[in-house]
């Protein structure tokens, strides 16, 4: 593992747009994303710069069950507001979390994605260290699937709903074998509640208790953490 470390989120976040560049510059052209604060400042390195993005597809990592992508908590709406809007993609993927048959919107999504092999994959990382939404105990192999949200994570995540029982407590999500199967990965941590996280990410044993430690076995992993999220390592 590749570790970056920064001063804080906006130099993370020039620090990865810089891989990403290069990515592009490369003949990168599938990118896997990521929603929540931790890539925004990416994503606005991204919309200020002049790169074109217009050959290139995104694959998101997961979307709340329930939520349609005009409802201003979905991560659709999200990537929408803070990428696509100014960025246009030629497609841009986000599981539909208003499918009626959702295991039918699953393995669809796994048709996405294998119809379009991620070169660069970008994730945050949960304070329980889940990626994507595969929390603590997922399978390494697991494919995209709904899952339930741990109360850790509904807690992390209630501050951008009025309250608590607003939060979704499932979400389809991309699962750690498919994340795994991304060419490049990039995960970026900022802030002292990543700390242990990370720490048991790079450091502990690779288990299914720490679902991130399984990028341990992936050939090409850098991870960007400010000083807050490095603390513990
Ligand atoms: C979001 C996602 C999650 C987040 C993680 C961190 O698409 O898959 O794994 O990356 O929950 O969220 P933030 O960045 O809000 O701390």
């Amino acid at each position: 593992m590749n570790i970056i470390r920064v001063a804080n989120a906006e130099e993370g976040g020039k620090k990865a747009f810089e891989l990403i560049k290069e990515g592009l510059a490369n003949g990168a052209n599938v990118f896997g994303l990521a929603t929540g604060s931790t890539p925004e400042t990416l994503y606005k390195e991204m919309t200020a710069s002049d790169l074109d993005f217009s050959n290139c597809v995104s694959v998101n990592l997961d979307e709340y069950v329930g939520l349609a992508g005009d409802n201003d908590q979905s991560y659709r709406y999200f990537m929408n507001q803070h990428l696509f809007n100014q960025k246009p993609f030629k497609a841009t993927y986000v599981p539909n979390g208003k499918a009626e048959d959702l295991a039918a919107e699953c393995a669809h999504y796994e048709e996405i994605i294998a119809a379009n092999p991620i070169d660069i994959q970008i994730l945050g990382i949960g304070e329980n260290a889940h990626i994507g939404f595969n929390e603590p105990g997922t399978p390494f192999d697991a494919k995209t699937s709904v899952v339930e949200l741990t109360e850790s994570t509904i807690n992390a995540n209630k501050r951008n709903f009025e309250k608590v029982e607003d939060v979704p407590t499932t979400a389809i999500s991309m699962g750690i074998g498919s994340i795994m199967q991304g060419k490049k990965i990039i995960l970026l941590a900022f802030g002292t509640a990543k700390a242990e996280a990370i720490a048991n990410t790079v450091n502990g044993p690779v288990t299914t208790d720490v679902p991130a430690s399984i990028l341990q076995n992936h050939p090409d992993v850098t991870i960007i953490v400010d000083e807050a999220a490095a603390s513990q390592l």
